[in-house]
């Protein structure tokens, strides 16, 4: 398990849209301006399969077609961010899936329930394996 990780860190993705739209800087900005710290940072097209590994608990339900084929179809920006209580302040930041409150990254930048700009994991559990998915321990800098 990567060091550090029990209730400080969590995993982000920005996704195809938000990077087609210019809008990663922003979106980054906010990030740090909000007192996460990027310890680790990666662009990365994802394939086929390791979009379906990493959506692989939302396989059968409706959306998830759509989600696998919006998910290739840009590269993607993952990262390892830290902050105390980084999961829920962040899944604060970014705002809900649906009616994301004003202000939330998802309200400024997503432009549908789907292409919804920003992931960010929804436990200290997920936010484990999701940093696995992209990262080995030597790429996550301990500052
Ligand atoms: P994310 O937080 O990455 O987790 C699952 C993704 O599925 C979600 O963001 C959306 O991009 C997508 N999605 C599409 N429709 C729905 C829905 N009705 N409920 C939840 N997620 C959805």
């Amino acid at each position: 398990m990567l060091r550090c990780m029990a209730n400080n860190r969590t995993l982000t993705m920005i996704k195809p849209d938000a990077i087609a739209q210019g809008n990663v800087g922003p979106i980054i900005k906010k990030i740090t301006n909000s007192g996460f710290k990027i310890v680790a940072l990666k662009l990365t097209q994802l394939s086929p399969e390791r979009a379906a590994e990493f959506y692989a608990v939302h396989k059968g339900k409706k959306f998830y077609e759509e989600l696998v084929t919006f998910m290739i179809s840009g590269p993607v920006i993952a990262a390892v961010l830290e902050k105390k209580n980084a999961v829920d302040d962040f899944r604060a930041l970014i705002g809900t899936t649906v009616d994301a409150a004003q202000g939330t990254i998802r309200n400024l930048y997503a432009s549908s329930v789907t292409k919804n700009a920003i992931h960010g994991s929804d436990s200290n559990e997920n936010a484990v394996i999701e940093s696995e998915f992209y990262f080995n321990k030597d790429e996550i800098i301990d500052y």
